[in-house]
């Protein structure tokens, strides 16, 4: 009785030709297997023992900042044995997913270590940080500290960190994941000059830029001139003055016209001039500034002059919305700041009188009021990196931030916005998703937090697979404390119009969570980097990402970045398009870009304790509504609102439209399907699990129907050099119908383990104006 696709017209591009067709049963199989697992490469050095920890005190003895001055000594010797017996625990996650890269947390109860986040006061020197000597009292970008480095890792830092590293057991591991990487990086050749995927030099930028931190750090950790020798190579390798050179032989070697690959290629010469200045002969000095400033700064130079600067290098100069302005001003005043004094040009004290206020009128606005990273939330690591740079390497430097934190208190929040956006499968990761991270981390959470005094942002990236990096060795703050998800709410609302999105999860610390989140938001003022999908969503569950993102177009694809006009060639492709959203589609078309659609969010606010085992409460729940009706062509309304039924077990998507084009519902999932019960339900299976949709009170003629991720037949054509990528091992699970006014109701059921069919539930029908915290079970 179960209806194969086999029989649906799969308009596939390919045909019998798709490798993954088979003609006999029609199936298309997944092309790789989705469900994570955990991987051993990746599993932490430092074992968790998880209840060796004598800690009944524990609770009572956390202070907060505020008690800092708290001068007792049975005070401190309690706090110093706090953070002996919260060290003995270890680290908390026992493994790495191989699928997402995201911690898996052990299931387990230990009050005395899952404690509310702090941090602990203390001036043991093995346990915490000293205060930074350098106190200027009438700080300025052009007058740094006296002593080297100046960058991020000033000296007493670097004093103290091998006993906080003894005493640290992220720190530990850390230190050895960074000594492991740069010996790989150690047996590789000098990077290579490629083009990447944008068509730039971004990718070996940032590759030069990961090992010179790699290198550095170890070297100033054993002084084993192994390393410092490898930074020398790597660095004439840049500057092409190895055999074969790399790039043009002139000024544009570092690529000014995407500047990007400049500043990171300056970021890169800062640190190995500042760490390492001592050990570098002064003609090595006077080589790395002759280089730094030949290829990067005097660029630098240009972008702020206008008038020199006919290829506009430095477009980026009053950009608000983007990453570009945080990296590029990073680039230009880590350089800057590396060499201020030894310059004898002037061009780094002319650019650090421009940079950093810049910087605090354009980067720092990159988030809105919310903490949502304006572009999409890839490209939060991006700009978030280049500010956390740029405020810590100014910090140490000059004594001040000069702002780039306060300016816009988006960004303090910025840090919930990574938070939320992250689900068990991974990122809510809606438009495109940018170029390859390598210096790219959320490692902006550890200086966040320490700045920001929001010890949960510390506890949530310490835990994560890319904190191992030589910033976190100087961000991290060793008298954090607790557990991140200790009082954490499980739902956040982000209100901000531009984007106007929901987080909506049913544990925080549970590989296997429910997580859904859904967005509306506008369709322009994103650095023309989102899609046009207004109601767009993401389900996880079971471990596995049931309904998901397709990512990236083709960047250098014609008119992929055109602008984000509706007229716009960006939107001829299938990924950027509103079909290929999971998201309704009226007339075949696409959404309207001048969208300002008004959403609703409530939650009953559930918080998860101290346990990484959560049962959630009866009634507990939240829900998302969005007027989608300005997105939308040929539409007199539309609504949509996404809920999580039975104590977050199950989810509704309730859709109310009435168009006079066409109506088609859509999501986009690895599954396999496999249609039943007269095609009002969708079995969906990836791996072992399955998610069970079905169509509650079916409108007449509505019913599901599976589809290749491709373009419609009527759609207009890509540009003929341009076809779209494929999308292996994705399918569309579609409800059509003719133009009408309609409620569609859909029910995903995750087939959770031990929970019997009688335990779901089946909603009755209530109108999207009608919905509240208990208008559904
Ligand atoms: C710090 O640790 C070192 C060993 O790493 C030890 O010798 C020293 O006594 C410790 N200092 C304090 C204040 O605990
Ligand atoms: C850092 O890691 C390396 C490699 O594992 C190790 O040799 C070194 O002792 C560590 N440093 C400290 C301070 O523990
Ligand atoms: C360090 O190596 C690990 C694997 O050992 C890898 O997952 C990680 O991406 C590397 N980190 C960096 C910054 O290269
Ligand atoms: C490296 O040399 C510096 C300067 O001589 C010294 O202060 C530091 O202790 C040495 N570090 C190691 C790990 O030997
Ligand atoms: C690069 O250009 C410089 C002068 O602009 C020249 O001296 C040098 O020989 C050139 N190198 C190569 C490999 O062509
Ligand atoms: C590379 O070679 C050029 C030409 O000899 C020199 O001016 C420059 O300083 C060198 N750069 C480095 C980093 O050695
Ligand atoms: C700043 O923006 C305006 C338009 O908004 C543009 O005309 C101008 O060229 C920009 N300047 C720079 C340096 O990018
Ligand atoms: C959204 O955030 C921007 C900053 O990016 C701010 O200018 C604007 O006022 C915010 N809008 C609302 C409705 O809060
Ligand atoms: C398919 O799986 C990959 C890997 O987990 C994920 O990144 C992607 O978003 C999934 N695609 C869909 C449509 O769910
Ligand atoms: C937007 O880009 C398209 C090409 O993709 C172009 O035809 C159109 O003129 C552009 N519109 C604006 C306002 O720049
Ligand atoms: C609206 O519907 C009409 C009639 O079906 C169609 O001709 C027109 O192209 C549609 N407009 C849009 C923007 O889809
Ligand atoms: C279910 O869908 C299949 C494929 O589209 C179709 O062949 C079949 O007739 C449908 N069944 C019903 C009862 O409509």
């Amino acid at each position: 009785m179960a209806a194969n696709y086999s029989s649906v017209n799969r308009n596939s591009p390919y045909g019998s030709g798709d490798p993954y067709y088979n003609s006999s049963t029609g199936y298309i199989t997944p092309r790789q297997p989705q469900k994570k697992n955990v991987s051993n490469w990746i599993k932490f050095g430092v074992p968790i023992a998880v209840l060796v920890i004598a800690g009944a005190v524990l609770g009572g003895v956390f202070g907060s900042r505020a008690s800092k001055n708290a001068s007792a000594s049975n005070a401190a010797s309690a706090a110093t044995s706090a953070i002996q017996a919260k060290n003995s625990i270890g680290i908390y996650p026992t493994g790495t997913d191989g699928l997402y890269m995201l911690p898996l947390y052990p299931a387990t109860t230990n009050t005395a270590a899952f404690t509310k986040p702090t941090f602990i006061s203390t001036s043991n020197p093995n346990l915490s940080w000293p205060q930074d000597p350098f106190q200027p009292s009438n700080p300025s970008p052009t007058q740094v500290r006296s002593d080297r480095p100046r960058l991020i890792a000033p000296s007493y830092k670097w004093q103290a960190l091998p006993n906080l590293i003894k005493n640290d057991p992220y720190l530990s591991s850390w230190n050895q994941t960074i000594f492991s990487n740069a010996s790989q990086y150690m047996s590789l050749p000098p990077v290579p000059y490629v083009l990447d995927s944008g068509n730039g030099i971004l990718d070996p930028a940032r590759q030069v830029k990961q090992r010179v931190k790699a290198f550095s750090y170890v070297y100033r950790m054993t002084n084993d001139t192994r390393w410092l020798d490898r930074v020398w190579i790597e660095l004439q390798n840049a500057a092409g003055n190895l055999t074969g050179g790399w790039g043009p032989n002139d000024s544009t070697r570092w690529n000014p016209t995407h500047f990007l690959d400049t500043a990171e290629l300056t970021a890169a010469y800062a640190i190995a001039y500042d760490w390492l200045y001592n050990q570098w002969a002064p003609d090595q000095l006077a080589k790395i500034r002759f280089t730094m400033i030949e290829y990067g700064l005097s660029n630098g130079a240009i972008a702020y002059n206008d008038a020199n600067d006919p290829l506009f290098f430095g477009w980026w100069r009053n950009n608000t919305e983007g990453n570009w302005n945080c990296v590029c001003n990073n680039g230009l005043t880590m350089g800057s700041l590396a060499i201020l004094g030894d310059d004898t040009t002037g061009i780094a004290q002319q650019l650090l009188s421009m940079t950093a206020s810049n910087a605090v009128q354009n980067c720092a606005l990159g988030p809105s009021s919310d903490g949502t990273w304006s572009e999409t939330n890839d490209y939060w690591y991006f700009g978030s990196t280049g500010h956390a740079e740029l405020s810590s390497s100014l910090l140490t430097a000059t004594g001040s931030t000069y702002n780039l934190l306060d300016v816009n208190p988006g960004t303090k929040l910025s840090g919930l916005f990574h938070m939320y956006a992250t689900g068990p499968g991974s990122l809510f990761n809606y438009g495109d998703t940018g170029p390859n991270k390598y210096t790219a981390t959320a490692n902006p959470l550890l200086f966040y937090g320490e700045q920001y005094d929001m010890p949960q942002y510390q506890l949530f990236q310490r835990d994560q697979a890319d904190a191992a990096d030589p910033w976190s060795m100087f961000w991290y703050d060793p008298s954090v404390a607790g557990a991140f998800w200790d009082g954490l709410a499980l739902d956040h609302f982000f209100s901000n119009s531009t984007d106007q999105w929901a987080s909506m999860r049913s544990s925080w610390t549970d590989e296997n969570a429910l997580f859904v989140a859904a967005k509306a938001g506008t369709l322009q003022g994103h650095e023309t980097h989102n899609d046009l999908d207004c109601g767009d969503f993401v389900v996880d569950a079971l471990g596995t990402r049931w309904f998901g993102e397709l990512g990236d177009g083709n960047y250098v694809a014609e008119g992929y970045f055109s602008n984000d006009t509706q007229g716009s060639e960006r939107w001829l492709y299938y990924r950027k398009r509103t079909e290929g959203q999971n998201t309704i589609l009226v007339g075949g078309a696409n959404q309207n870009v001048l969208a300002a659609p008004t959403a609703n969010f409530d939650s009953s606010g559930t918080v998860q304790g101290s346990s990484t085992v959560f049962d959630v409460p009866s009634g507990s729940t939240t829900y998302f509504t969005a007027d989608l009706t300005s997105a939308y062509f040929n539409t007199t309304s539309f609504s949509r609102g996404i809920r999580l039924l039975n104590k977050r077990q199950q989810v509704l998507i309730q859709d109310e439209i009435n168009a006079s084009a066409s109506i088609m519902w859509r999501a986009h999932t690895n599954a396999t399907i496999a249609l039943g019960n007269n095609n009002l339900t969708a079995t969906l299976t990836i791996g072992s699990d399955t998610l069970e949709a079905s169509l509650l009170n079916p409108p007449t003629g509505a019913q599901f129907s599976v589809m290749d991720a491709v373009r419609l037949s009527t759609d207009p054509p890509t540009p003929a050099a341009w076809p779209d990528q494929p999308n292996p091992g994705v399918m569309v699970l579609v409800v059509s119908l003719p133009a009408g006014q309609y409620t569609l109701e859909i029910l995903l059921n995750p087939q959770w383990p031990g929970v019997s069919s009688s335990s779901y539930v089946q909603p009755s029908s209530v109108p999207l104006s009608q919905w509240s915290l208990t208008s559904h079970p």
